[in-house]
C-alpha cells in the first residue's frame, strides 16, 4: 500500500451518512441515563457494549431505539450532535450531512421543537470547529405514512434548518413507494431527497429501481446491491447519483461489507463514498470505514483519494462550494 491510516486521516473528508442518534458513545449514555434519572438496564460500559447483539438490520434496530431514551432535553441532543463533531474534527471531516430521525423521539413523548433546536444549536458552532454541517431530517419507515405526514408539518416552521429528507429504519415490507408522495412534496419544497436502500434487503434491487426512476432520489444511502442491474449502474452513473456507503456497518448487519461491489462502481465511475453510519455501536469512524476497506479490498492511492472527492462531489451543497472542497484534497495530496 502506498499510503498509511494517517494519510487517509488526514485527508479533507465530507461525511454524507451519519445517524446522529447512531453517534452514542456508552459513556455519554450513561452520564445521561443518570441525569435524567432513566433506568436503562446497564451501569457501565462494559454492560452496555454487551448489549449490542445483533447480526442484522432488524436485530440492530432493536438496540438502537431504547438506548435513545436517555435523550430528553435540548441540551441532550446538542451534547450529543457537538461530541460527534468534535470527533469528527480528529478525521479532518470538512463538511457533513447528518441524518436524525425526530419520530424516534416525537414518538415517546419529546417535542419536534426539543430536537431540532438541540442539534441545529451543535450545527451552527460547527463552524468553530472548521466543519460545515447540515441536518437531513429521516421518516422512519416502518412507521406509518400518517405519522410521516404529521412530522413533516411540524418540521416546516423549521424548514430552513435542513438540507434533505431521507428515509431510513427497517426496509422490510416498507417500500420507498410508500413514502412517494411525502418525497414529492418535499422536492416541490425546495428540499433535497435521499433514501436507504439498506444491503442485502427482500427486493433490494426492486426498491433502488423505484427510488432512481420513479421517486427519482438524488442519492441512495447504501445502495450497493445496485450492481444485480447494469443498466441501472449505467443510470445511475449518468445522472451521478451518490452512493453513501458503509463498509464496516455492512459487516456488522450482513455477512460482508461488500467491499467487491464497493470496488466495482467506484472503477466504473459512480459516486462511490465511504461513511460511517453509526458509529458508536460499530466502533469506527469515517476515517477508520475508509483505512478498513481500502486496506481489505487493496485500494490504491489513486481509488482513497476519489473517495475523498466524491464523497464532497455527492453532497447537497453548491457547485462552487464542491470546487473549493475538491481544491483543498488537491492541496492536501500535493503535500503528502
Ligand atoms: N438507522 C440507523 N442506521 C440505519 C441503517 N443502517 N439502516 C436503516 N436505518 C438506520
Ligand atoms: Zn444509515
Amino acid at each position: 500500500m502506498d499510503y498509511s491510516k494517517e494519510f487517509i486521516k488526514g485527508l479533507p473528508k465530507a461525511e454524507l451518512h451519519l445517524h446522529l442518534e447512531g453517534t452514542l458513545e456508552p459513556d455519554l449514555k450513561l452520564k445521561l441515563s443518570k441525569k435524567n434519572h432513566i433506568n436503562i438496564g446497564q451501569k457501565n460500559i462494559k454492560e452496555v457494549k454487551a448489549s449490542y447483539k445483533f447480526n442484522d438490520l432488524t436485530s440492530f434496530l432493536k438496540v438502537y431505539y431504547p438506548a435513545m431514551n436517555v435523550l430528553q432535553k435540548e441540551s441532550d441532543f446538542y451534547a450529543l450532535a457537538h461530541a460527534y463533531l468534535l470527533k469528527a474534527k480528529k478525521h479532518n471531516v470538512k463538511y457533513c450531512e447528518l441524518f436524525f430521525d425526530p419520530q424516534a423521539h416525537t414518538s415517546r413523548g419529546v417535542s419536534f421543537k426539543t430536537v431540532i433546536n438541540g442539534y441545529y444549536k451543535a450545527v451552527k458552532e460547527a463552524k468553530k470547529l472548521g466543519i460545515e454541517a447540515r441536518l437531513i431530517m429521516c421518516f422512519l419507515r416502518d412507521m406509518p405514512y400518517k405519522s410521516a405526514k404529521e412530522t413533516y408539518k411540524q418540521m416546516l416552521p423549521y424548514k430552513d434548518k435542513i438540507i434533505a429528507i431521507g428515509l431510513d429504519s427497517d426496509e422490510r415490507n416498507n417500500p420507498p413507494e410508500k413514502f412517494k408522495d411525502i418525497f414529492k412534496q418535499a422536492k416541490k419544497d425546495g428540499l433535497h431527497i435521499t433514501m436507504h436502500c439498506d444491503i442485502d434487503q427482500i427486493d433490494s434491487i426492486k426498491h433502488i429501481r423505484t427510488c432512481l426512476k420513479d421517486i427519482k432520489v438524488e442519492r441512495i444511502d447504501h445502495g450497493t446491491n445496485i450492481v444485480e442491474d447494469e443498466s441501472l449502474v449505467k443510470f445511475a452513473i449518468k445522472n451521478k447519483i451518490g452512493f453513501t456507503c458503509c463498509p464496516v456497518s455492512n459487516s456488522f448487519v450482513t455477512k460482508d461489507m461488500k467491499g467487491k461491489e464497493m470496488k466495482y462502481l467506484l472503477k466504473k465511475g459512480a459516486l462511490v463514498t465511504v461513511n460511517s453510519d453509526d458509529p458508536a455501536y460499530f466502533q469506527s469512524y469515517i476515517s477508520d470505514d475508509m483505512f478498513t476497506l481500502a486496506s481489505k479490498y487493496k485500494l490504491c492511492k489513486k481509488e482513497v483519494i476519489q473517495l475523498a472527492k466524491n464523497s464532497f462531489l455527492a453532497s447537497f451543497m453548491s457547485d462552487k462550494k464542491k470546487k473549493a472542497y475538491l481544491k483543498l484534497v488537491d492541496e492536501y495530496v500535493k503535500k503528502h
